[in-house]
C-alpha cells in the first residue's frame, strides 16, 4: 500500500515535471532571445488570444524522430509547435502556434502531424481555426518529411475552405512555401515590424535578379496590406493582432452550417439619417466618401473594414443591420473615382465568395463610373479579373441587395450586383444615372461627326448633353423596365435594406447541378 502511494506520487510528479519542461519549449535562453526581439512566445500568444484559462494543449509530448544532422541529441517536447483548442468570447476554436524557440519554429514532420490533427478536429467539430506563424519554414534537416508536412497542411487548408473560417496571424518570418498555408486561409493579419512573408528572401533575389531590397520592403506587413493585397490587416503590435482576430470572429459563424452571429439591437432599425440626402454632390464629377454612406446606413459603429489600404477604390467589410451581420461591398468615389481595376476586382470577388460560403447577405453600394482604362490594366488581364466579380455575384445564392447611389455606367454597372446578374433587390437613389456611359462621353461619341466644324458646336454639344442627361442619365428608365425595384430617398435606405433582408432571411435558390464551376482565376 505504502509503495503504491509512493509510486503514484512519483508518476504524478513526472507529469508535472514534463509539463514544466514542455512549457519551456526551446529553453529559457531562447525564450529570453524571443522577448528581446519584442516578440512573445507561442504559448504566451495563445494565452493572450484565447479566453483566459481555456487553452487545452494536445500532442505536447510529441518529439521529432529524426537522427540526421545531430537531431538525435536534441529532442524537445512538442517539437516547435503548440497546438490545441480553447475559447474566444465563449466560442470554441482550434489554434496552433509555431514556437520560434525550437529550431526557429521550423516546420517538420511532428509539427505537421500536430497541425494536421488539430485541423481535422476543427473541420469535424465545425469550429474556426487560427494559426500563429513565426518560423523559418520547412525544417531543413528533415528534408522531404518537412515538405510532406507542409503538403498535408495545404491540403487541409483547402478541404477546410468554405467549411470553417481559417485565420492566419503572422508574427515573425513566414518564408518560402510556408506562405501558402496563410495564403489558402480566409484572412491574414500581420504585425508591423516583426512579420514578413515572401517566397524568396532578399538574399536569393539579389543573387538571381540583382535587385536589392530589405525584408520589410519586400514582404513586411505594410507591403502586403497596401501593395500586394496578401494581408487583410496590418496592425501595430501582437496585442492588436489578437484584438483583430477576436473582433473578426465576432462577425463570423463557427462553420458554414451555423446561423449568423446576430447581436442584440444596438441601433434603431428605423433610424432615418437625413444627412444622407445631401451627401452626394450634384456635380457628377465631384467625389464624396462612400464610407460616410456606409457608416450612416449600418448599425452605428458596426462597420468593420477589411483590406482597408489595398485597392481603396473598392470597399469591403462586415456591417450589421438590426444586429444581423452582412457583407458590405462598395465603390469609393474618393479614390480613382471608384473605377474598377484589377486589384479591386480581386478584392471584391474574393470577399463576395467568402460571404456566400458563410451565409452573409451581401449589400452592395454601387457608384460605378467604369473599369479603369489603361494599357497596364488591359495587359494585366482586367478582362479576366473583372470577370471574377460577375462570376462571384452570379454564383452567390445568399440574399443580395444593391443600392445605386450615383453612377451606373456600362459594364461596370452590370457587374456591381445589378438586377441583370440576379441581385434580389436593387434600389436607386434619385440622382442615380443608369446608362451605357456618362452624358458627356455619350454625346462625344454619338455626335462627333455631326458637331465637327460647326460654328456653334460647343453650344449644341451642351444642349445635347443636357438632353441625354434628361433622357437617360436618371434611375427612371431602369425603374420603368424593372431593372431597379424602387427609387428611394437616401434617408430611407437603412429601413428599406432591413425590411428587404427580413423578407429574404430564408431565401433558397438552386443552381444547376455541377461539381464546381470554372471561375476565371
Ligand atoms: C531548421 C532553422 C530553420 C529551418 C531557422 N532555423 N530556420 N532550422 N530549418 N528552416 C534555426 C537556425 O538554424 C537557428 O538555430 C534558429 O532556428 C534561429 O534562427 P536564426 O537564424 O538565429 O534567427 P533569425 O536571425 O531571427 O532568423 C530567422 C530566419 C532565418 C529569418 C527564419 O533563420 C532563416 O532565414 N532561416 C531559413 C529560412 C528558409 O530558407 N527556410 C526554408 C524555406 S523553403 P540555432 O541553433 O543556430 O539557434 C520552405 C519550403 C517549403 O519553407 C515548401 C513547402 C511546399
Amino acid at each position: 500500500m505504502g509503495n503504491s502511494q509512493k509510486d503514484r506520487a512519483v508518476f504524478n510528479q513526472k507529469v508535472v515535471e514534463l509539463r514544466d519542461q514542455m512549457k519551456l519549449g526551446g529553453g529559457q535562453k531562447r525564450i529570453d532571445a524571443q522577448h528581446e526581439k519584442g516578440k512573445k512566445t507561442a504559448r504566451e500568444r495563445i494565452e493572450q488570444l484565447l479566453d483566459s484559462g481555456t487553452f487545452q494543449e494536445i500532442n505536447g509530448f510529441m518529439k521529432n524522430r529524426h537522427t540526421d544532422f545531430g537531431m538525435d541529441k536534441d529532442k524537445l517536447l512538442g517539437d516547435g509547435m503548440v497546438a490545441g483548442f480553447g475559447k474566444i468570447d465563449g466560442r470554441r476554436v482550434c489554434v496552433y502556434a509555431q514556437d520560434f524557440t525550437v529550431m526557429g519554429g521550423s516546420f517538420g514532420e511532428i509539427a505537421g502531424a500536430k497541425v494536421a490533427h488539430v485541423m481535422d478536429l476543427a473541420i469535424e467539430a465545425g469550429v474556426p481555426v487560427i494559426g500563429l506563424n513565426d518560423g523559418g519554414g520547412a525544417r531543413i534537416q528533415e528534408g522531404v518529411f518537412s515538405l510532406a508536412a507542409f503538403g498535408e497542411l495545404f491540403y487541409r487548408n483547402t478541404q477546410a475552405s468554405g467549411v470553417i473560417p481559417q485565420i492566419s496571424v503572422i508574427l515573425g518570418p513566414c518564408a518560402g512555401g510556408a506562405v501558402y498555408s496563410p495564403a489558402l486561409t480566409d484572412f491574414i493579419v500581420m504585425a508591423k515590424g516583426i512579420a514578413n512573408m515572401f517566397i524568396t528572401g532578399p538574399e536569393v533575389i539579389k543573387t538571381v535578379t540583382g535587385e536589392e531590397v530589405d525584408a520589410e520592403t519586400l514582404g513586411g506587413a505594410g507591403t502586403h496590406a497596401d501593395v500586394s493585397g496578401v494581408a487583410h490587416f496590418a496592425v501595430d503590435s501582437e496585442d492588436a493582432a489578437f484584438a483583430t482576430v477576436r473582433k473578426l470572429l465576432s462577425y463570423l459563424p463557427s462553420n458554414n452550417t451555423q446561423p449568423a452571429m446576430i447581436t442584440d439591437l444596438t441601433d434603431d432599425p428605423w433610424r432615418m439619417d437625413t444627412e444622407l440626402d445631401t451627401l452626394i454632390p450634384t456635380d457628377p464629377s465631384a467625389s464624396y466618401n462612400m464610407k460616410d454612406v456606409i457608416n450612416r446606413v449600418f448599425d452605428l459603429g458596426s462597420f468593420f473594414e477589411i483590406q482597408e489600404t489595398f485597392a481603396p477604390n473598392a470597399i469591403i467589410g462586415f456591417g450589421r443591420l438590426a444586429g444581423l451581420p452582412v457583407g458590405v461591398v462598395a465603390q469609393q468615389p474618393n479614390y480613382m473615382a471608384g473605377c474598377i481595376d484589377i486589384n479591386a476586382s480581386d478584392k471584391m470577388a474574393r470577399f463576395i465568395r467568402f460571404c456566400d460560403a458563410f451565409n452573409f447577405p451581401i449589400v452592395t453600394f454601387s457608384d460605378s463610373p467604369g473599369f479603369l482604362p489603361g494599357v497596364s490594366q488591359e495587359h494585366g488581364g482586367i478582362i479576366r479579373h473583372g470577370a471574377k466579380i460577375v462570376y462571384a455575384y452570379s454564383e452567390a445564392s445568399v440574399p443580395k441587395l444593391t443600392v445605386v447611389t450615383r453612377k451606373g455606367y456600362g459594364g461596370a454597372y452590370i457587374v456591381m450586383a445589378s438586377k441583370h446578374i440576379h441581385s434580389d433587390m436593387v434600389f436607386a437613389w434619385p440622382g442615380a444615372e443608369i446608362a451605357v456611359m456618362g452624358a458627356e462621353g455619350a454625346v462625344n461619341i454619338l455626335y462627333r461627326k455631326e458637331l465637327q466644324g460647326k460654328e456653334n458646336a460647343e453650344e449644341e454639344r451642351a444642349k445635347l448633353v443636357e438632353e441625354f442627361r434628361e433622357k437617360f442619365a436618371n434611375p427612371y428608365v431602369a425603374a420603368a423596365n424593372g431593372f431597379v425595384d424602387d427609387v428611394i430617398l437616401p434617408h430611407e435606405t437603412r429601413a428599406r435594406l432591413i425590411t428587404a433582408l427580413e423578407l429574404l432571411r430564408d431565401k433558397k435558390s438552386t443552381a444547376p447541378a455541377k461539381k464546381h464551376g470554372c471561375m476565371p482565376l
